[in-house]
């Protein structure tokens, strides 16, 4: 299993691991609080090896300049499941400009692999009232992957 974000922050860019911010926090929840898996459970990786300038949204340069280790993290892991953490990393994994709005809450078949997309956790933090969706799609993901729902 993936969890699949966008790009490291600060909070990541220092410590050389992902989601370890205030957004890694809501991951770790997730994957603890919601499937009952630990973090050393899933691999947690992001489409981008830096932050782009000012927190930007990745350009299609940058992240095709990227897509390699993407691609052999992949190859090497084979992950059953991956989830896509907002638009950033739905888009570019799958090849697709739909809107995250339109990509969620269904399993998609890609590359022999389940995908599940669903917002990003800065947009949580930024609206807290999406998390009840977050939990929608986790447990469609959850179910997928023979994990038990509440
Ligand atoms: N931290 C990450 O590692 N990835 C994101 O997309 C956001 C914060």
């Amino acid at each position: 299993m993936v969890f699949l974000g966008e790009a490291p922050g600060a909070d990541e860019d220092e410590q050389g691991k992902p989601f370890v911010g205030r957004s890694g926090q809501l991951v770790t929840d997730i994957i603890t609080k919601g499937m009952k898996l630990r973090r050393e459970d899933v691999y947690i990786m992001n489409i981008l090896r830096c932050r782009p300038p000012q927190n930007r949204n990745p350009l299609p340069v940058e992240a095709a300049a990227c897509r390699e280790y993407l691609d052999a993290q992949l190859a090497i892991i084979q992950p059953k499941f991956i989830c896509c953490l907002g638009t950033v990393a739905a888009q570019n994994l799958l090849g697709v400009d739909a809107a995250i709005g339109t990509l969620r809450g269904r399993m998609i078949d890609f590359e022999g692999k389940r995908v599940l997309c669903t917002y990003h956790p800065a947009y949580l933090l930024r609206n807290p009232s999406a998390k009840r969706y977050v939990w929608d799609d986790i447990k469609i993901l959850m179910a997928d992957m023979g994990l038990p729902v509440e």
